[in-house]
């Protein structure tokens, strides 16, 4: 429970005062409040122009906070339940590397679930830390990647006790959460940190209804996308801390390394009046909503050859929790992919999904969703009927786990080359390679590229997805091996 006054906004407020306030602005950014009348400022107005002001006397600075930004942050720790809460300009992204690179060193190990967001694997590069994948489990039906097993998680922590952190995803961008009060409990027993991506959990501690938030389970660090489920501008989140395993300076420094040192002030504005809102208002707004995404799945599941997932489903599928707020459909048994339905439901009823897997769409809903928008969503299913073909579609369960070569930094850091992915079997990835969404890399830096993965990327190109790398379609950066024995850094 928030013991601040949560219906205060520091931040907004004093930044509104600035805008107002008629002070020449001799300084950057260069629209100077709004002056320069180009398109853009005209469409959005002087508002969000007067909120974009730089770092002002008055204003606080975000890598050394003392005034109103320390005060937003505390009402945000309070709110969710943290001991310390930061400011994130560039997304969970930058908490995640920040989180990894705070807590584990150059080949240190670091306990890690294998379908984890890039930047899980990006702060593994930045830090040099060692992972040590474990296999979340699967749900065969549906074809996805689910929690953490927690007599895997013993067993590794077994096999290496001598590793840093545990890093658990909380929940999977498909909603399903792990036992995380248990996986705390055992990480602290064996003197480990536990690290949670809250990308998507962010809510969570404004509902009992919804699975345990990271703070509440005891979790030393976790970030969360303010912007994904509260309702900041995109890229706007959130880095939490608690407990006395994690060091507040290290942290903030850490941050630093990865955040602008312009940060706008226009996100900052936005997280801290999406804070208040939430924790004045959220559990009631949260409650309505889990109400409504409960009754829409009721009628998609009227609808014939559509299963709406439910939380018993997820939970007879050895998932721990579910957060009720994300509506994930199985399409497939009539025929059509996932990848034909998220298409069809945008060109047929204008709707936009979250994302689509082989055998499904995935809805994410917030405080901000309407009756409207989900009845339009049940009648969007509806028309897809039409579509409906004699087939079946084939189980395509997307996680492969490839063997490990080198660390990530390594293969990083080590001399590359270019192949084309017909080529690239049994060689070493030198980047990450991923559908997005969700941005769950099916390959990393360090492993060695089998067979599984390169049917799994020719599979997703044939379905229209967006794969991501550093590298021009057709072809992956690989470690050159040939090159590899002159590499003499001890990274
Ligand atoms: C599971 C997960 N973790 C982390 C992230 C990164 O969050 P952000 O986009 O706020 O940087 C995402 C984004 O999609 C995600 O799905």
């Amino acid at each position: 429970m928030a013991k601040l006054d949560q219906k205060k906004t520091p931040f907004f407020d004093k930044i509104k005062a600035y805008g107002k306030s008629g002070t020449t602005p001799l300084d950057v950014p260069g629209h100077k409040l709004g002056s320069i009348h180009n398109e853009f400022r005209e469409y959005l107005g002087t508002n969000a122009f007067l909120l974009d002001a730089n770092a002002p006397r008055g204003l606080d600075n975000l890598s050394k906070p003392k005034g109103v930004i320390k005060e937003a942050q505390a009402l945000a720790a309070d709110a969710f339940g943290a001991d310390h809460a930061y400011f994130l300009l560039n997304g969970t992204s930058q908490g995640i590397m920040a989180m990894i690179m705070a807590s584990v060193r150059a080949k240190e190990k670091i306990i890690i679930p294998r379908n984890v967001h890039k930047s899980a694997i990006n702060g593994l590069i930045l830090s040099g830390a060692m992972p040590i994948f474990m296999k979340p489990y699967i749900d065969t039906e549906l074809g996805i990647a689910n929690g953490i097993d927690i007599d895997e998680l013993k067993e590794t922590i077994e096999e290496h006790p001598d590793a840093k952190a545990i890093f658990v995803i909380n929940p999977t961008y498909f909603g399903v959460a792990s036992n995380l009060k248990e996986i705390v409990k055992i990480a602290h027993e064996h003197n480990m940190l536990v690290l949670c991506d809250e990308a998507h959990g962010s809510h969570f501690i404004f509902n009992d209804k919804l699975p345990m938030s990271a703070m509440e389970a005891g979790a030393d660090m976790a970030a969360g996308s303010i912007h994904k489920t509260i309702g900041s501008l995109t890229q706007s989140s959130i880095l939490l801390t608690k407990g006395n395993l994690v060091e507040p300076s290290r942290v903030q420094s850490t941050l630093n390394v990865l955040q602008t040192t312009s940060p706008s002030s226009l996100f900052m504005a936005s997280l801290d009046t999406a804070r208040s809102f939430m924790a004045t208002k959220g559990s009631k707004l949260l409650d309505n909503l889990i109400q409504m995404a409960d009754e829409a799945r009721k009628e998609i599941n009227q609808i014939d050859g559509f299963k709406a997932i439910t939380k018993s489903d997820i939970i007879n599928q050895k998932g721990f929790d579910y957060d009720e707020t994300k509506i994930m459909v199985k399409v497939s048994d009539i025929g059509i992919t996932g990848f034909e339905a998220y298409n069809l439901l945008s060109m047929e009823s204008n709707i936009q999904m979250e994302l689509a897997e082989t055998h499904l769409v995935l809805a994410v809903l917030s405080i901000g969703t309407t009756k409207k928008d989900l009845d339009n969503f049940v009648s969007g299913l509806k028309k897809l009927k039409d579509y409906q073909k004699d087939i079946k579609i084939k189980h395509k369960i997307r996680f492969t786990y490839p063997d490990s070569y080198t660390r990530p930094r390594e293969a990083y850091h080590a001399p590359k080359k270019y192949v084309r992915l017909e080529d690239a079997l049994n060689e070493v990835a030198a980047e990450n390679i991923m559908v997005y969404p969700p941005g769950i890399p099916l390959v990393i830096p360090g492993e060695i590229i089998n067979q599984e993965i390169l049917d799994d990327l020719e599979f997703y190109m044939e379905q229209g997805s967006t794969i991501l790398s550093d590298t021009e379609d057709g072809y992956i950066k690989v470690v050159d091996k040939d090159l590899w024995y002159k590499y003499e850094g001890d990274l």
